[in-house]
């Protein structure tokens, strides 16, 4: 399997890490402050799993990205051409501390995403669980729990679709992104914190 890059080093981006060591799937995870302030993690973490910078975890083939709504510009600026590289949109248009939504027009927050990421392909997912459902064993409530996808490219859904696939996860495709996307937006969309599990 291919090293998957991880922008974003908090709740999200440390359980699908998680996720990732469990089935010794190599990654390299990346934060704002650099490779050294996440030596404590990644040995934790075991031995698929390692420090690296943004420009590192972002020249991966699979790029997942987990970053607060208003640093995702910062996170996402001055990187090397995507050149159809597939990212993974974890993120939703809501922060900590107030939980205020935050304006979007028309747009999905998935397609705002896709507009710092020229030349990528976007796949929406991980963005509907909570980070405990998404480190924690997804045969865990007697099923495989239900991770949601979606995106417009239909070998980068395949890949993301693998993945999670490959994780023990049970994954939805949801169709295009102005689609799927919207259905699992936080908040907004039905589906968010919903832990669904496929029994048989
Ligand atoms: N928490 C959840 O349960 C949950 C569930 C679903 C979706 N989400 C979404 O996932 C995204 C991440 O949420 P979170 O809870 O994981 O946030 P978090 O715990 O606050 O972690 C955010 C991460 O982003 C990193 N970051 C910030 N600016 C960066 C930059 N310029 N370059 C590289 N990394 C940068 C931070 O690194 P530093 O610490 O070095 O600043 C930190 O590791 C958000 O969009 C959120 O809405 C969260």
């Amino acid at each position: 399997m291919n090293t998957i890059g991880i922008i974003g080093a908090g709740q999200i981006g440390r359980a699908f890490a998680t996720a990732l060591a469990a089935k010794g799937i190599p990654a390299v995870i990346a934060n704002s402050r650099g490779p050294e302030t996440l030596s404590a993690l990644v040995a934790e973490m075991g031995p698929t799993i390692r420090a690296g910078t943004r420009d590192q975890a972002a020249a991966q083939d699979i790029v997942l990205v987990a970053v607060n709504w208003s640093k995702l510009p910062a996170a996402l600026a001055g990187l090397p051409d995507w050149a159809g590289r597939v990212v993974v949109d974890a993120n939703n248009p809501i922060e900590a501390p107030l939980f205020k939504p935050i304006p979007l027009g028309n747009r999905s927050s998935s397609e705002v995403v896709a507009g710092l990421v020229p030349e990528a392909r976007v796949v929406k997912a991980f963005n509907h669980l909570q980070a405990h459902l998404i480190s924690s064993d997804p045969a865990g409530d007697g099923g495989k729990r239900v991770l949601f996808y979606s995106g417009d490219d239909a070998d980068a859904k395949a890949q993301v679709g693998t993945l999670i696939d490959q994780l023990g996860f049970f994954g939805i495709d949801l169709g295009p992104l102005a689609i799927g996307s919207r259905l699992v937006q936080f908040p907004g969309g039905p589906l968010p914190a919903l832990n669904l599990v496929k029994i048989g």
